[in-house]
């Protein structure tokens, strides 16, 4: 390529603050180091996770920075020591990496790669890579790499163990959505949670982390999945996924889980958060039956502590965390793409609007009022 080992200029949205939209920037992408791979992003859409850094957490650390991380694209070029890919090779980049040699990594238990950006970054700074490892710059200024993705740019850089290759033919605008939200959910349902064939199941918070999560515990056989959000216009793809029951805490003046727990003779068998609220992840762990119930919360906040009366554990109720829904990213990421090729995964519903990068900030407005599910950005052309 012609542009190997060169500094790349290209667009990018660029976050220069808390609290501000994002700025369309020409940036700089240096060539990608040791073991790193430099993508050309066709597509990313939004998650929360993005929206919560810049609006909701309420801290100035971390910027300027590129955030995104549902991308997908192909690799322009590799740095020295790659040996997983090569240039023009489709991806998906990824959050949580996998080395396959740390001992995480070897455990079959657990993602929880030790080489991910987040076990490295410096001073507990929990959603930016440092200024050392990332690629980017702007007008004279070290971008930080959000997630060590970056995905709202024409070019990133990513580490080789963290990105997942898949098919040329496989479809981009889908497969993004696979780098975060409907891997997450998915994967809470059937992997963390273990949702039984027979058993009740509520999902808290209905955007593209739990749709999947509700798509998640239908595949699992779940007989009853209540859906639960304060935004009834929610209710309806819920249904299309499988919801069978639904419940929006408005309607109610007395809480959730007492509504859920009367509706299912002591409460339901798993429950999932979608929300990123500490609130609705103590509402979903009381939503649970004693015994044996089983919460999973997937939702991210790092402002907020979560607080539970122990008796809840004492009756042998569990919390459990899930991220990137309990799978190994570099060798599940192709397999969920698989899936999506051959129909078993659909996820056409959740692509509820397209737009160019240029736009992105619509689609975190969309995103703060809750409207559709996901925004998909065309960041280049093929
Ligand atoms: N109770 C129930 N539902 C709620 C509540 C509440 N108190 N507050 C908000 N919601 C609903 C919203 O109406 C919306 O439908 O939660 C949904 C959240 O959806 P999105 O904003 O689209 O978020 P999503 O991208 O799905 O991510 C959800 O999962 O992975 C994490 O970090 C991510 O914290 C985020 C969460
Ligand atoms: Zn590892
Ligand atoms: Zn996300």
């Amino acid at each position: 390529m012609a542009t190997a080992g060169k500094v790349i200029k290209c667009r990018a949205a660029v976050a220069w603050g808390p609290n501000r939209p994002l700025v369309m920037e020409e940036i700089e992408v240096a060539p990608p180091e040791a073991h790193e791979i430099r993508i050309k992003i066709f597509v990313t859409a939004v998650c929360h996770t993005d929206l919560y850094f810049l609006y909701e957490r309420g801290r100035g650390e971390g910027f300027p920075a590129v955030l995104g991380h549902e991308g997908a694209g192909t690799v322009e070029s590799v740095g020295p020591g790659v040996t997983r890919f090569k240039p023009g090779d489709t991806v998906v980049p990824l959050f949580v990496s996998q080395c396959r040699e740390c001992r995480f990594c070897r455990n079959p238990s657990t993602n929880q790669c030790d080489k991910s950006w987040s076990s490295q970054r410096p001073g507990k700074r929990l959603e930016v890579s440092s200024d050392t490892t990332s690629r980017l710059r702007c007008r004279g200024q070290t971008l930080l790499q959000y997630m060590g993705t970056s995905t709202f740019s024409e070019y990133t850089v990513v580490k080789e163990i963290a990105a997942a290759k898949i098919p040329d033919s496989a479809p981009l605008d889908k497969a993004c959505l696979l780098g975060c939200g409907v891997t997450t959910g998915y994967g809470a349902a059937v992997n963390t949670a273990k949702v039984e064939p027979g058993s009740t199941c509520a999902v808290f918070g209905l955007g593209a982390v739990g749709l999947a999560a509700v798509m998640g515990c239908k595949a699992a056989g779940a007989s009853r999945i209540f859906a639960v959000d304060v935004n009834k216009d929610k209710f309806q793809k819920a249904k299309l996924f499988g919801a069978t029951d639904f419940v929006n805490p408005k309607d109610h003046d007395k809480p959730v889980s007492q509504v859920l727990a009367e509706m299912t003779n002591g409460g339901v068998d798993f429950a999932l958060e979608c929300v990123g609220n500490v609130e609705v992840m103590r509402s979903a762990l009381e939503s649970c039956v004693k015994g044996w119930g089983v919460s999973v919360l997937t939702g991210y906040n790092d402002s907020q502590d979560v607080s539970a009366r122990c008796l809840q554990f004492l009756a042998g109720r569990t919390l459990k965390g899930s991220l990137f829904g309990g799978y190994k990213s570099v060798e599940s990421v192709p397999k969920l793409v698989s899936d999506v090729m051959t129909g078993k995964l659909q996820l056409d519903e959740f692509v509820t609007k397209t737009l160019p990068l240029d736009q992105i900030n619509e689609a975190f407005d969309l995103m703060t009022n809750s409207e559709g599910i996901r925004t998909v950005l065309k960041v280049s052309t093929l």
